[in-house]
């Protein structure tokens, strides 16, 4: 049975004829258990719709890398962080706030390098993606990874490789 149409036989039940009205002879008048009530959706809340969170110093884990001074990184510049052996990141900064890029190419994770634009770009094989980490060119297919930033309480940043955020995240 269509459920819209039910709904409107159900709340017509206190009235014999608005229910006649409503739902006519082929609906059977019964007044026992309903076996399939109608339930109405549950509040769903999804956040922000571009799925950014929050980014601030609650957020990231003891084993965050550090990031250096906020301060010092401009709009529209990146700070690369790496270890050479576990962690290579992009740190960047653009009109709305600070972000961490994965220093990884998706095509065959190549690392990156930024060139003008800003943009980065793969020398491998040639792929480029805007300063977001987005909008790859081939042969890349998928952006880059945005980890989560947050602030030291000392103006620091500090980086969570292990949290994954939406690509429109920043810590103002
Ligand atoms: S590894 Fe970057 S384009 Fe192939």
């Amino acid at each position: 049975m269509n459920r819209g149409r039910r709904r409107v036989c159900l709340a017509g039940a206190s009235g014999i004829a608005l229910l006649g009205a409503s739902c006519g002879a082929r609906v059977p008048l019964t007044t026992g258990a309903i076996d399939d009530p109608y339930v109405p959706p549950l509040p769903f809340d999804a956040g922000a719709p571009d799925g950014a969170v929050p980014l601030g110093p609650a957020l990231c884990g003891a084993d965050a890398v550090a990031g250096g001074k906020l301060a010092t990184l401009a709009v529209g510049s990146a700070r690369r962080l790496t270890d050479d052996s576990t962690y290579d990141v992009w740190l960047c900064r653009d009109d709305r706030g600070v972000y961490a890029l994965n220093n990884e190419c998706t095509h065959a994770s190549c690392p990156l390098q930024l060139v003008g634009g800003p943009r980065f770009y793969c020398r491998c094989h040639g792929a480029e993606f805007d300063f977001n980490g987005e909008h790859p060119t081939a042969p890349a297919i998928q952006p880059l990874e945005h980890y989560a930033v947050c602030d030291d309480g000392a103006g620091n940043a500090r980086v969570d490789l292990a949290l994954v955020v939406a690509p429109a995240s920043r810590l103002p």
